[in-house]
C-alpha cells in the first residue's frame, strides 16, 4: 500500500497542471506525483449469498498509470471494480478512489471517474451522436464528445441508431461515453472483447494515449498480451484473491521459471544425458517436443549436449517466460482452463 496520506491528493487539477503536478504537490512536496495513489483498497470482502465473491482484496494503484486486473472468469475482477466505482456495495474493507469513499461518496466520485461497463445498455433507437452529446451536456467540464467519434471510429456510425450497431462498434461507444467526462481515472471492463484485431490494437494505442494525458486507467482483462503489452502493474486473481501484484516484467521474473531451451526430436530419443546438464530443472515431453527448464545459463549448456550426443533438434530455440507461465506457476492452471 502507498503511505498514509498518499490518496490525499486534493483537487484535480488540469491535464497540464496534472501532469507536471504544479496544483497537486502531495503535503511533502518531495514525492513524485507518480507516486501517489488514487486507488487504495484494504481487505475487501464481499460475498454473494454462500458465494465469497471477493476475499481480502487488497492493492493499490498510482495516478497516472495502467493498472491492470487479470484474471479467469468467476475470479471476481467485475465485482471488484463496481465496489470501487460505489456500483455494488461491499461488506468488509477500506476503498478510496481520488480520496473519495464509494459507499457514501458515490455520487461525487460519478463526476470524476469514467466507467466502461461489462454490461452495458443504452435505449435501442438512440444514435451514437446523440447519446455522447446527452452524456456531455450533463457534465461539467466534457471533452469535445466529436473527438471521442473520431477517436473510436465511429465517425461511419454517428446517426446510425444503437441497436444497428455490431457488437464491437457498441464496446467502442460504451468506452467513449466513458470518458465524455473527462474523467481522472477511467474502469474499463474487457474493453476489447468482441473488437476486431484491428481495432484491438487501436484501442490499446487510445488507452496509451489516455495515460500519456495524465489519466489514471484500470484495465478489466483475461488477455494476457493486452496485459503485457499495457499494464504498468498487475494484480492476478484467482477466486477472489488477489494471488500477485507486481509489474508485468516483475511477475514474469519472479514466477515465470526462467528462459527454457526447446526443441523437437522423435519420441523414442533418450535424452537422459540433458538431466544431469548443470542448471537444468527438468526435461518436460509434449509429443516430439521437448521443453527444458533451468537456471537460465542453462540453454547454451543444453544446446551443446545435444550436439555432443548427436541429437538432431535443428528447431532448438530459447523461449522466454510469459504471463502465461506466471498464471500457471502461481495457480496450477494455464487462464482458460
Ligand atoms: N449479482 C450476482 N449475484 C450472485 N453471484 C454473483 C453476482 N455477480 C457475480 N457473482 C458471482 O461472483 C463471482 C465473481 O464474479 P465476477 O463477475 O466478479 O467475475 P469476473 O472475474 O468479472 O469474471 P468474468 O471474467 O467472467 O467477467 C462469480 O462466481 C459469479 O458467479
Ligand atoms: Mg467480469
Amino acid at each position: 500500500m502507498a503511505p498514509d496520506g498518499a490518496a490525499h491528493s486534493g483537487a484535480p487539477g488540469t491535464i497540464a497542471t496534472r501532469l507536471n503536478g504544479t496544483d497537486d504537490k502531495p503535503d511533502s512536496g518531495e514525492r513524485p506525483l507518480a507516486d501517489v495513489a488514487v486507488i487504495e483498497v484494504a481487505d475487501l470482502r464481499k460475498s454473494y449469498g454462500e458465494l465469497v465473491a471477493l476475499d481480502d482484496v487488497s492493492f493499490s494503484v498510482r495516478r497516472g498509470e495502467i493498472f491492470g486486473l487479470l484474471g479467469p472468469n468467476g475470479a471476481g475482477k467485475t465485482t471488484a471494480v463496481e465496489c470501487i466505482q460505489g456500483l455494488r456495495p461491499f461488506d468488509e474493507g477500506r476503498v478510496r478512489v481520488v480520496d473519495l469513499d464509494p459507499q457514501t461518496q458515490a455520487d461525487e466520485l460519478r463526476l470524476r471517474i469514467g466507467c466502461q461497463l461489462q454490461q452495458s445498455a443504452l435505449p435501442d433507437n438512440i444514435r451514437v451522436g446523440e447519446a455522447l452529446q446527452m452524456f456531455a451536456s450533463l457534465c461539467e467540464a466534457p471533452v469535445d464528445w466529436r473527438r471521442l467519434v473520431t477517436d473510436w471510429g465511429l465517425e461511419e456510425k454517428r446517426d446510425a441508431r444503437f441497436h444497428s450497431l455490431s457488437g464491437g462498434q457498441k464496446q467502442r461507444l460504451f468506452v467513449a461515453l466513458a470518458l465524455v467526462n473527462d474523467p481522472e481515472v477511467v474502469f474499463l471492463d474487457e474493453m476489447t472483447t468482441g473488437l476486431d484485431p484491428a481495432a484491438r490494437r487501436v484501442a490499446w494505442q487510445l488507452v496509451e494515449d489516455l495515460r500519456a494525458r495524465g489519466t489514471t486507467v484500470v484495465l478489466v482483462t483475461h488477455f494476457m498480451d493486452e496485459a503485457e503489452r499495457l499494464c504498468d502493474h498487475l494484480a492476478i486473481m484467482e477466486r477472489g484473491r488477489v494471488i500477485a501484484v507486481d509489474t508485468p516484467s516483475g511477475l514474469v521474473a519472479r514466477h515465470g521459471g526462467g528462459r527454457r531451451a526447446v526443441f523437437s526430436c522423435e519420441r523414442d530419443t533418450d535424452l537422459g544425458f540433458l538431466r544431469d546438464v548443470a542448471g537444468v530443472r527438468d526435461v518436460l515431453w509434449t509429443g516430439r517436443r521437448v521443453e527444458v527448464p533451468g537456471d537460465g545459463r542453462h540453454v547454451a549448456r543444453v544446446a551443446a549436449a545435444l550436439v555432443a550426443n548427436g541429437v538432431n533438434a535443428d528447431d532448438f530455440r530459447v523461449e522466454q517466460p510469459s504471463l502465461e507461465d506466471v498464471f500457471l506457476q502461481l495457480t496450477g492452471h494455464g487462464l482458460e482452463e
